[in-house]
Formats: structure tokens, sequence, C-alpha cells
């Protein structure tokens, strides 16, 4: 089973080949951020247009690497969403259109779901599991009992993690997206130097907020002497903000798998996915608190985390397997949740 990926969903364009028997024979990943460093942040109609402008190379380049043409696809699929509207558009048009003169099944991929699942591809992960997913547009922790079957335990009520490290590295001067700069500052830093808060810890439940830690960094950053900040100031200043961050996750994760612990008594692993996976440091953490609480962590490889066409092609393969495959009528969602049943309010999320 040969299944095409297409992910366009925010700032990355990429395409991947996988196989029903977990091989990736193709994963290219092109990421725009030439394009929008100069507004230091993503720039949607600047999204689409770069999106639209290379995405039939880097398909044409991943079928190439992967050695099989169009008609040794057993389907295409592409992310609808969540995620830029503009972007997802680009991708769920090309992958309609190839799936259509193939006469191929088509699939669209809910983004979060291609996070959910990415382990699934790389590691022996039976269902069901429990997951951090932490990216650029999310931080919520979720029991995923099969595919499309997922039940939200706590969402984050303001800020997503990775925008905490990308606001951070903003404050701090580093590039963006900030989570590599910051995990790499954070190495020569004393995370004791800052005595950052570690919002909602201690609470029941496994919500998540960051903006308070967001605005104590900048309240760090003010009350440093004016000018260039010093490179110890940016490397402590990184160690506290990450201390904390894995404070938080730690802590909530472990209240996720004590709630889980009765109501999936056979699951054993906690799944780690999403961009701010690929945090070295982080990782640890969790694995140190999935260990403490007799489960074992799951951290798919770094470029896996970060987004990627070899995670929609593999929910693709999933969802293929299972007979879900979609309609040429479907409508890219802007916001698509992946539990319906949770609360809309929050965490519903615009991008991830
Ligand atoms: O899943 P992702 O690639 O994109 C979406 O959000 O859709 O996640 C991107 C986020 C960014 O906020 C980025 O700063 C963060 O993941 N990130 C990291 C690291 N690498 C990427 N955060 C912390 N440490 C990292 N090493
Ligand atoms: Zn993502």
């Amino acid at each position: 089973m040969n299944v095409l990926g297409i992910e366009t969903s925010c700032d990355e364009t990429a395409a991947a080949v996988v196989t029903g028997e977990r091989r990736v024979l193709a994963d290219v990943v092109l990421s725009q951020l030439e394009e929008h460093r100069p507004y230091g942040g993503i720039v949607p109609e600047i999204a689409a247009r770069a999106h639209l402008e290379h995405l039939d190379r880097i398909v044409a380049q991943a079928m190439e690497e992967a050695g099989i043409g169009f008609d040794g696809l057993d389907a295409v699929a592409a992310t609808g969403g969540p995620g830029l509207i503009g972007g997802v558009l680009v991708g769920v048009t090309t992958a309609k259109a190839i799936a259509a003169v193939g006469g191929t099944p088509f699939i669209a991929v809910n983004h979060l779901e291609g996070h959910a699942l990415s382990a699934r591809l790389t590691g022996d992960v039976a269902f069901p599991y429990v997951l951090l997913l932490v990216s650029g547009g999310h931080c919520q922790l979720l029991a995923v009992e099969g595919v499309g079957h997922y039940r939200r335990l706590g969402t984050t009520i303001d800020d997503a993690v990775g925008e905490a490290f990308d606001k951070t590295a903003k404050m701090l001067g580093l590039g963006y997206p900030g989570g590599p700069p910051v995990e790499s500052a954070a190495k020569a830093g004393d995370a004791a130097r800052f005595d950052l808060p570690r919002p909602l810890k201690g609470r029941p439940g496994c919500n998540f907020s960051f903006s308070g830690l967001k605005t104590a960094v900048r309240r760090a950053v003010n009350a440093l002497p004016p000018g260039r900040l010093a490179e110890s100031d940016v490397a402590d200043l990184s160690a506290s903000f990450q201390a904390a961050v894995g404070d938080v996750l730690a802590e909530r994760s472990a209240n996720a798998l004590d709630q889980c612990r009765p109501l999936y008594p056979g699951a054993d692993t906690l799944v780690v996915a999403g961009g701010v996976a690929a945090n070295r440091y982080l990782r640890r953490r969790l694995e140190g608190v999935a260990g403490k609480c007799g489960y074992r962590l799951v951290a798919p490889p770094p470029q896996l985390c970060t987004d990627n066409g070899a995670m929609i092609a593999w929910a693709g393969v999933e969802r293929l397997r299972l007979g879900l495959t979609d309609s040429l009528d479907f409508a890219p969602r802007p916001r698509w949740p992946l539990d319906p049943d949770a609360s809309p309010a929050i965490g519903a999320g615009v991008k991830a």
C-alpha cells in the first residue's frame, strides 16, 4: 500500500510517500522561513502563495524519490484542516486533482490526527494511548482510543506552548521559530536564576495556561539593564523558561496518566507529538514523569515532530485500511477539533 501525503496547513510545504509496512519512501519538506522572516511571523497570504508556487515541484520530487509512478498510489491524502485556509485549499485541491486523474481514493486528514498517529509510523504503539500534543497552535492532552476516536482531557485556556517558545525567543532577540534557539541557549543557562511562574500547576485537571509565563518573561527582560541582553541573560532566561514549561507539562501529563489509568487499564504509553516534542529537554522531563507513573514515553524522531508530509501520508494509510476515504466534495476546515464533544469555547484550534 503506497500513500502520498500533502501538508500545507502552515508554513511548511511538504509531500511524502509512505507504505502500509511503515516505510517512508520519500519525505520532502520545504520551509518558508525566508519568505516570512521580514515580518517576524507567518503571513497567511504569503504562505498560501508560496504553497501554490512550490507544491507541484515538491510533490514531483517526492514521487521521484519514492520511485513509483502516480499509478502506483493507493490513495492521496492531504491536510484538510485545521490551519491557514489558503494553504489548506492549495494542498486539498492538488490532492483532489491527482486523485481524480488517477481514479485514486482521496483522504482528507485532520492535521492534529497526523501528529497524533505519527508515533505509530516509527514505533510499536497500540491503541489506546495517552497523547500530549504540543505545537505552535495547540497544547492538548488526549486519550487516543483509535483512528478518529479521541477524548480530550485538557487543553490550553490561552496560548499554545509553541507560541510561548516563539514569543519568548522574540523577546530574547532569538530567531523564528523560537523553539530550537531557546532550547540551544538554555543548555548553557542557569534555570534557577529567574523565578518564573508555573501556571495552573497544583490545580486538578489537565488544562494548560501559558500567558502568565510569557508576561513574566517580559517583566524579567524589562527588569534587566536597558540595551542589548548579555549572552548569559539570554541563556539563563531560556533555561528558566524551559524549566517552567517542563514542570507544567510534566505535572499536567501526570494528572492525565492518573486519570486514564482506570479508564484504559491496558494503556501503557504516553506519546508526545507536535513541533515542541522535538525539544530534547522536554522529552527527558516527560520520560521521567511517564516512568514514575508506570508508563513508557514514545516520541517520534524530531523531523517527524515538526510539520511534515509523512505523518499525513501515514494517517492516510491508517484511514485507508479502515475504508475511511473522502469525497471530492470535501471542503477545507479552518477549525477541526479532534474531539468534537469537547467544549468548542477553548482549544478548538485555528492552527496546528
Ligand atoms: O507542529 P509544528 O511544526 O507546526 C504547527 O504548529 O503547526 O510546531 C511548530 C512549533 C513552533 O512554535 C516551534 O517554535 C516549536 O514547534 N518547536 C520547538 C522546537 N522545535 C520546534 N519548541 C521547543 N523546542 C524545540 N526544539
Ligand atoms: Zn503541526
